[in-house]
This record gives C-alpha cells, structure tokens and sequence, in this order.
C-alpha cells in the first residue's frame, strides 16, 4: 500500500480526490473527457490488470464538475480469478488519497419482475452470495473496524437525491436490492428463483466487495445499475453477454447525464 500511494502522489502531486467512482460495463467512456491524469493499472504497484473486453484498466484523475474526482476505468472482478483482496484493494487506496465518497456501477440482471431492460437501479442495499468476503483476513485498524456494521452500507440521502435526479431527467428509475453471485456463469432459474424469494431486486457480479470494504473505510456509498436483461427464467429465453453490452451501450447517455446530474449536487 505504501508503495502503491508513494507512485500514485508522484505522478498526481497535491490533487487529492474526494469522489471515487468505479466504471461498469459500457460506461467506461464516462472518463474519457475528463482532462487530468491517466495511469495504467499494470503501471501500478499493487494492481491487477483488467482483463474484462470493454474494460480500459486505468484510474483516471481530474475534476468533474468542479469535483474532485479519481475514476476506475474498468474494474477487477471475482469471476477473472483474482484473489477477493486484490479485486478491493483500489477502494482501499481511494481511501487513503482522501476519497470520502464512493459512486459505484454495474450491469445487472432483473431479478423483480416489474423491471425491464433499461431501466436504471439505485441500490439500497445488498445481499452477498460470491462465497467470500474481502475482510477476511489480518484487519488493517487505520482502516476500519474488524467487525464493521453494515446497516447503511448504501448511504439513504445519497440514494434519495439520485433517485429524485433521475426521476427530473425522465429516466425509469427503480430502488433496489442487488444480490452478487460470483459468476462468470449466468444464474440458472432455479437460481433467480430464490434470489427472488429472498427479496433480491437485480443481479449481477461485482459492487458488492467493493461497497462492503467502502463502508467499511468509512465512505459514503451511492451504487447504480443498469437493468441490462431479464434474469434467467423471467422470460424463456437465452441469456447473452452480448445483450447486457448491447442495452448497457443502449442506455449509457442516460446513466452518464444521471451521474452528472449527481455529481453536481454532492
Ligand atoms: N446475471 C448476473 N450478472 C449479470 C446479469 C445477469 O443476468 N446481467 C448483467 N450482469
């Protein structure tokens, strides 16, 4: 870590970011007019590559809006291999440039059946089912406790004022919970089946390591999906990667205009 933030300050000087935002699929372009500075994660000690298709792999820094902002490019997820602290240990190097608040977003599958694809999920809570938890392991005190409480994980008034700009830009917004499997399979309907029964909203593969160690820091958290396709099951058909790129690159505008719209007001 100290290596890793001694590289990063060498190359960014005395910009300090407040506001960490990690890039889903298809909105990795929401960095790409942000003027500042660029670093490559295999550049960066401590990092993993990204190795996603459509992820670019870099942190990007600069000011949004007025903002302060360092933004992930493209992120690690579970399902490539990593071990689950390698894939939160950006959050934890976010936390100690400053970062106190933390904009998360995802793809995810509609688990509810009101949902449809397109429509955008602000989450307001989740459920963990990767297997795993990235605390486990020696606990790091000048980061958090060893048993964090994880009753707001998803900060209320963050995800009130995102909702109500959502809903001022005319967009389908939902309120929801997010229920993380560890993929890279999809899930079966057996499977949504009970994510349903457990009150789960959407589904998907990532957010929720990188929101538990957020709050765990001690950040604020916001988190929004893109509602890409139905759940397995939901309607009979099958279920492609090619579908969640197509909608993701379908509702991009909106979601990038919504985290505007956002950025603004914190
Ligand atoms: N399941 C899991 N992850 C996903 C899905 C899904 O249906 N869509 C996008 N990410």
């Amino acid at each position: 870590m100290k290596e890793t933030i001694e590289y990063i300050q060498k190359k960014i000087k005395d910009f300090k970011p407040e506001i960490g935002l990690i890039l889903g699929s298809g909105l990795g372009d929401f960095a790409d007019n942000i003027e500042g500075v660029r670093i490559n994660y295999q550049d960066i000690p401590g990092f993993e590559k990204s190795t996603v298709a459509g992820h670019k792999g870099q942190l990007v820094f600069g000011e949004v809006l007025g903002k302060k902002a360092v933004v992930m490019q493209g992120r690690f997820h579970f399902y490539e291999g990593y071990h689950i602290s390698r894939i939160v240990f950006p959050v934890k190097v976010m936390k100690k440039l400053g970062v106190e608040t933390l904009i998360i977003t995802n793809a995810a599958g509609s688990v509810n059946k009101e949902y449809n694809a397109g429509d955008l999920m602000v989450i307001t809570d989740h459920i963990n089912l990767m297997g795993v938890n990235p605390l486990i392991g020696e606990n790091d005190s000048t980061l958090g406790d060893r048993f964090p409480d994880m009753s707001e994980v998803y900060n209320h008034k963050l995800a009130k004022m995102a909702k109500e700009k959502g809903m001022a830009l005319g967009l389908t917004i939902r309120e929801g919970i997010y229920a993380a499997m560890s993929g890279p399979s999809y899930e079966t309907p057996a499977e949504i089946n009970m994510l349903r029964i457990m009150g789960a909203d959407a589904v998907g593969m990532s957010t929720v390591p990188e929101a538990l160690v957020a709050n765990y820091c001690g950040m604020k958290v916001l988190g929004i999906s893109c509602i890409t396709n139905s759940a397995a099951g939901v309607h009979p058909s099958r279920l492609s990667h090619i579908e969640v790129v197509e909608t993701a690159a379908r509702v991009k505008d909106s979601f990038m205009k919504l985290l505007m719209a956002v950025l603004e007001e914190i």
